[in-house]
């Protein structure tokens, strides 16, 4: 951008990229204190910025062609990607981040409500290109990816957990990044898959965080703990769980059972047993659909589908419901 093509602009350009990611496996663990086991991949959001001196954020969403305008200083509600733009703003000033009046555009190649945790990806590279343009230093990671989540919890109304933001901001080329959201300990996991392809594919069902089950979900996991004293329902005995009423006690097993699957494939990959990754695939999905019902027909259909054409292993990654 040239300096003088907007008033109040001048030339500096600053690009961040914010990666999707893949849950390979540890769904709906996050905010349970449990384990999960993602990894960033190429796709993502690219946010492209430079200052105005008027105060004022514009911001340009170049797929669909969307605009929206608002004071730097004090960001009002609004629905959709604009809470993510105006929200990640508010946030960082609420941090202390001097966030100038800027031009922004963005654009991305991940399909939304698919998966592939196209808002970590939004809010990490608007975060990034945010910092950059204040000239502030960069909080350490997982200081930034809790600044995103809260972005997501407060202003888009999603009550979703840590996993996407940590797996977008933290991960390291070649690896998965074992999280353990009791301590938020982060450890890099090779991922040598040895002539095994791991491959995404779309259901064509999309979801929505806000308005689907996941909160629901939520809402039953702080019930069970309330019924077991338990500050996250990965401290549940499994006794005592199991004698929770249900759907209690098999939303319990399934968060279990799930933070053992991730260790497992821990295992799995640093032995190279890619044939029991692919089965800790299968029960993740077995879970998932059976005890934490987060499961729709079109991703049955799409698992199936997966299995047919010769997959070794196939499960639901994200939120479910969709
Ligand atoms: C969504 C949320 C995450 C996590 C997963 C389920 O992707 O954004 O925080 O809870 O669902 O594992």
């Amino acid at each position: 951008m040239a300096a003088g093509d907007h008033p109040g602009t001048h030339s500096t350009v600053i690009r961040a990229f914010g990666p999707g990611r893949v849950n390979l496996i540890g769904e709906h663990t996050d905010y349970n204190g449990g384990l999960a086991l993602p990894f960033a991949i190429a796709r993502g959001v690219t946010v492209e910025a430079s200052p105005r001196r008027d105060g004022e954020v514009r911001v340009h969403a170049r797929d669909p062609d969307e605009r929206d305008a608002f004071p730097a200083a004090a960001p009002e509600r609004a629905d959709g990607w604009r809470a993510f733009v105006r929200g990640t703003v508010a946030e960082l000033r609420a941090a202390g981040v001097e966030v100038p009046g800027a031009e922004l555009a963005f654009w991305g190649d991940l399909p939304a409500g698919s998966g592939l945790s196209s808002s970590a990806a939004l809010e990490a590279a608007l975060s990034l290109a945010l910092l950059a343009l204040a000239d502030a230093q960069e909080p350490d990671r997982v200081a930034l990816a809790r600044l995103c989540s809260r972005v997501e919890n407060e202003w888009v109304g999603a009550e979703t957990g840590l996993l996407d933001q940590l797996a977008s901001l933290c991960s390291e080329e070649g690896s998965a990044l074992r999280i353990d959201f009791a301590t938020l300990a982060l450890e890099a996991v090779p991922l040598d898959l040895r002539g095994w392809q791991l491959a995404t594919l779309d259901s064509g069902a999309r979801h929505e965080h806000a308005a689907g089950g996941y909160n629901a979900r939520r809402e039953e996991c702080r019930e069970i703990c309330a019924r077991l004293a338990i500050e996250h329902v990965s401290r549940a005995d499994p006794d005592a769980a199991d004698a929770l009423p249900e759907p209690l006690a098999r939303r319990t097993r399934h968060v279990l059972e799930e933070n053992a699957r991730v260790d497992a494939m821990v295992t799995a990959l640093q032995a190279g047993d890619l044939a029991a990754a692919a089965r800790l695939l299968d029960a993740s999905h077995a879970s998932l659909r059976d005890d934490y019902e987060a499961g729709v027909p079109e991703v049955e259909a799409a698992m199936r589908a997966c299995k047919d054409a010769g997959a070794a292993g196939a499960r639901m990654v994200g939120g479910g419901f969709g």
